[in-house]
């Protein structure tokens, strides 16, 4: 048999060769750490279905953001676990609303860490759903229209960027538009462009206590459609979003190479709450090394086309390095 001239494992024989060879490189910059941040509680509350991960008091929220700051994590999202729920989740339009307190409060803490509010229902509807209902379906044009109010109050407190996640038609439009009206003309839009109606926000749910009736199914998308996938992206970049996102992240990395290659913008993915529990159940099982899964998840997101990860082992990263 005539030897193989080409031996990619010439390359692969040393640390030092490996690393010199690698093509996707990562750094704590790119990572968003989302945090749960529970009203009107003294303890942090453990979440079940996420091991290692807590529910804030949102009186502690200032300390917390202090010591994620310290540990290298640059951009936070902030996820309120709301007392004040109702009908249309009016704590939200609220100027003293949790979301407009947990924002003042970040940026109080840490004013350069970068705030993203999930601009959203469902933390604070009594039915759970990510919108108003009307005759048991959710409004789109209704809730758009709350959207928009939500996103100048979480502006008024000092947002730099604000993400919405409810899927609605025309939800970047007219969150765009109301900015510019209240004279936030700077204040950028990272949209959930691209979201699956997936198994894997279960431990979410749990997380936020949300108790969601029925299913998300006619405003999130089918798993299985790719080419609708691009079509939202598309859709959001030409409605003025700043930054696009992929959500959930690892079973759709497909989608992320297209999107990819479709865009010029920032593009983001959200390793989500059951991608985070499936590590970190397995590991404790035995069943893999949690250390370099993390790395090879949040590292192979980064390579199928993703230049921001919002995931929840950003302070494990950023403090322990890649
Ligand atoms: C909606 C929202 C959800 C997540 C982020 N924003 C839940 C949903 O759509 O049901 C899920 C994130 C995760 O699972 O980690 N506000």
């Amino acid at each position: 048999m005539p030897l193989p001239i080409t031996r990619p494992r010439r390359l692969r024989r040393t640390a030092a060769l490996r690393t010199l060879v690698r093509e996707a490189r990562h750094e704590s910059a790119q990572l968003i750490l989302p945090i749960f941040v529970e009203e009107d509680v003294d303890e942090a509350q453990p979440i079940a279905s996420m091991p290692g991960v807590f529910r804030v008091p949102e009186r502690d929220l200032p300390r917390e953001l202090e010591s994620i700051a310290r540990d290298g994590v640059r951009s936070v999202v902030l996820f309120g676990v709301s007392h004040n729920k109702d009908e249309t989740g009016s704590d939200t339009l609220r100027a003293d609303g949790l979301v407009a307190r947990m924002v003042r409060a970040a940026r109080d803490a840490v004013p350069d860490i970068v705030v993203f509010p999930d601009i959203c229902f469902d933390e604070y509807t009594t039915h759970g759903h990510c919108g108003i209902l009307r005759n048991g379906e959710v409004d789109n044009d209704a809730t758009v229209q709350g959207l928009a109010r939500q996103a100048v109050v979480a502006a008024d407190a000092g947002a730099p960027i604000v993400a919405p996640s409810a899927m609605m038609d025309g939800q970047v439009a007219a969150i765009r538009t109301a900015l510019d009206a209240a004279g936030h003309e700077s204040v950028a839009i990272m949209s959930y462009s691209t979201k699956f109606a997936s198994a894997f926000y279960g431990p979410f749910r749990a997380a936020t206590g949300c108790d969601l009736q029925g299913d998300r199914l006619a405003y999130q998308m089918d798993p299985m459609n790719a080419r609708e996938a691009l079509r939202e992206s598309v859709m959001d970049e030409a409605e003025g979003a700043d930054i696009l996102m992929v959500k959930p992240a690892l079973p759709y990395l497909d989608v992320l190479a297209r999107i990819r290659a479709e865009t010029l913008l920032p593009l983001a993915a959200y390793q989500v709450s059951g991608e985070y529990a499936m590590i970190r159940f397995a590991a404790q099982a035995g069943a893999l090394d949690e250390d370099r899964a993390i790395r090879e998840t949040v590292g192979a997101i980064h390579r199928a086309g993703a230049d921001i990860i919002l995931t929840y082992f950003a302070r494990t990263l950023a403090r322990d390095g890649w």
